[in-house]
């Protein structure tokens, strides 16, 4: 087994011993699941209605949107849980949750803490509020495999009051 795990990215090469099949988990691969612990304690807390990023397997709430619908293209209701792919396109959907949040709509996001980025310096530093989680977060990925992120990850939520 080998494992190799990049600066910014979740670069890991992991060879099974039984199929020698290369399985490659990086950041390419957009289904890193949120450990359901963390979930269900978000959930507690803010009771969402639609989960807008995931696929069938994945989805955290029964209303949820997959890459078929699109879910920046769809309007969010309620409130909203967003695990967003952590490729480059991820600040699409920082600016989403954003505008979402002008609609009225709250959205809770778990993302990287990449705080030098221009999306958290545009939406999330002005517009939002910030919990910095401790530790790492062990994330699944769509073959069962858990892994650490090699990056702290945060809590942002867009469509509440910030003092
Ligand atoms: C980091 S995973 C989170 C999965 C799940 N929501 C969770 O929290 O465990 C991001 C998910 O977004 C999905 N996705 C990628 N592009 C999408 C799009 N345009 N619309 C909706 N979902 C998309 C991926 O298939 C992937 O399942």
């Amino acid at each position: 087994m080998k494992t190799i795990v990049g600066l910014n990215n979740f670069a890991i090469t992991f060879k099974t011993q039984h199929s020698n099949m290369d399985v490659h988990f990086s950041s390419k691969t957009n289904e890193w699941y949120t450990p359901q612990y963390l979930f269900d304690k978000l959930n507690d807390k803010h009771n969402f209605n639609l989960d807008v990023c995931a696929t069938a397997e994945s989805a955290k709430c029964k209303e949820y949107f997959t890459i078929k619908e699109d879910g920046l293209k769809q309007n969010w209701y309620g409130t909203c849980f967003m695990n967003p792919p952590y490729g480059r396109e991820i600040k699409y959907w920082i600016k989403k949750a954003y505008e979402e949040s002008l609609r009225g709509v709250k959205v809770v996001c778990l993302i990287p803490a990449r705080t030098d980025t221009t999306y958290w310096h545009e939406y999330i530093f002005p517009y939002a509020k910030i919990e910095f989680l401790k530790g790492r977060i062990k994330f699944e990925n769509g073959y069962g495999v858990k892994n650490s992120a090699p990056f702290p990850s945060a809590i942002v939520i867009f469509g509440e009051s910030i003092d």
